[in-house]
């Protein structure tokens, strides 16, 4: 009996050699963009929560409610379901269908789409969540470098995201088109990004057939939508496993959703596009090796990754190391995210912390 999980213990002594045993943090938050965390008190730059909604007083009292019970196929289809995603199918145009997550959304819309024989174009640095659904199809893989799509022609599908969510750039849209359908993973951008916060693809005047969306990164709640054509949501309700197989969202989320929407308003867009730009202005000024160009701040740190976060925290600013097989060794990096609550102050304290702990 000694030995039971042997082979599991052995694979978590191996990532403790390896220095890849991750650890959960408790953070208590404390504002919007603040959290306590073994009785620090710290300043968040990591967070997804880019508007600083998921604190926000409307949204913490729209968390109410019960479980749904079931998949909403069964009994758990709540009216709060419904008015959300009316109000999402208004924002974006097309009819919009909910998912419980950003991952679920992508395996749910991936499986659904595509089949066997069908080819599919994917870039280098999709989510996990876009690699995983498709493993989960029969199709056929053909993955491009990032950001260079090729082999286009006779794929059934293509699928990027926007605004990447480890390296910060966005995707030049257009150059994913063509006779294909297109998907496009707009977890980082919706709410942030975008005429009313409808991401990239409404900014650069593309409509991809399929778009992913999260709510709860910039909208603050959680779960996740799906917008595509008519034909598209018959579909996944009737079929997508990540839809059908699964127990309805809380209305409870569904109506802080609703309350996200609502308050991912202009000026909070404008406000996180000034801080992000203040916080990559600084970052450069200390000669940081910082990528991309909108709220997601990948500063390149290689394998002193996990020290300067280490310095980081010790100086109050919360941004933990990310290392493989999350991104490639050798680009192992501390990822800044700006938020539209972040004061000029929270700003600079964040700089003068990255320089000293790159320094030390
Ligand atoms: C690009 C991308 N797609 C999908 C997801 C999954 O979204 P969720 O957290 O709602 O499952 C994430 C992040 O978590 C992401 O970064």
């Amino acid at each position: 009996m000694a030995d039971r999980y042997g082979p599991l213990l052995a694979r978590v002594a191996a990532l403790e050699a390896a220095g890849l045993r991750r650890e959960l943090l408790a953070l208590e938050p404390t504002g919007p963009t603040t959290a306590r965390a073994a009785g620090q008190e710290l300043t968040v730059f990591c967070s997804n929560d880019y508007l600083g909604l998921a604190q926000h007083p409307e949204l913490r009292e729209a968390f109410r409610g019960g479980g749904a019970g079931s998949a909403r196929l069964v009994s758990g289809n709540r009216p709060a379901h419904a008015a959300l995603e009316a109000a999402l199918s208004e924002r974006f145009g097309r009819p919009a269908t909910l998912f419980s997550s950003g991952y679920a959304a992508n395996l749910g819309l991936l499986t659904t789409v595509l089949q066997r024989g069908d080819r599919v174009v994917s870039d280098a640095l999709n989510h996990a969540s876009i690699i995983d659904g498709l493993r989960l199809t029969a199709a056929e893989r053909t993955i491009v470098p990032h950001g260079s799509p090729a082999q286009l022609s006779g794929a059934r599908l293509a699928v990027t995201e926007s605004l990447f969510s480890m390296d910060g750039d966005v995707a030049a849209l257009e150059s994913w088109t063509g006779e294909h359908w297109l998907a496009v993973d707009e977890a980082h951008a919706v709410g942030a990004l975008g005429p009313d916060g409808r991401g990239v693809a409404a900014q650069q005047g593309v409509e991809p057939d399929f778009l992913v969306g999260t709510l709860g990164k910039a909208f603050g709640a959680a779960g996740a939508f799906v917008v595509g054509p008519e034909v598209l949501r018959p579909l996944l309700v009737s079929t997508a496993r990540a839809f059908v197989y699964t127990t309805g969202l809380p209305e409870g989320v569904a109506a802080a959703a609703l309350a996200g929407l609502r308050h991912a308003t202009r000026e909070r867009r404008e406000r996180l596009a000034a801080n992000a730009a203040r916080l990559r202005s600084g970052l450069r000024q200390i000669g940081a090796n910082v990528l991309g160009s909108a709220h997601i701040l990948p500063v390149l740190t290689g394998e002193r990754t996990m020290a300067v976060a280490a310095r980081l925290r010790t100086a109050g600013i919360f941004a933990p190391g990310i290392r493989s097989p999350t991104v490639p060794r050798g680009l192992e990096r501390v990822r800044l995210t700006a938020s539209s609550e972040h004061t000029e102050a929270q700003i600079d304290r964040c700089v003068e912390a990255m320089d000293a702990a790159l320094r030390g």
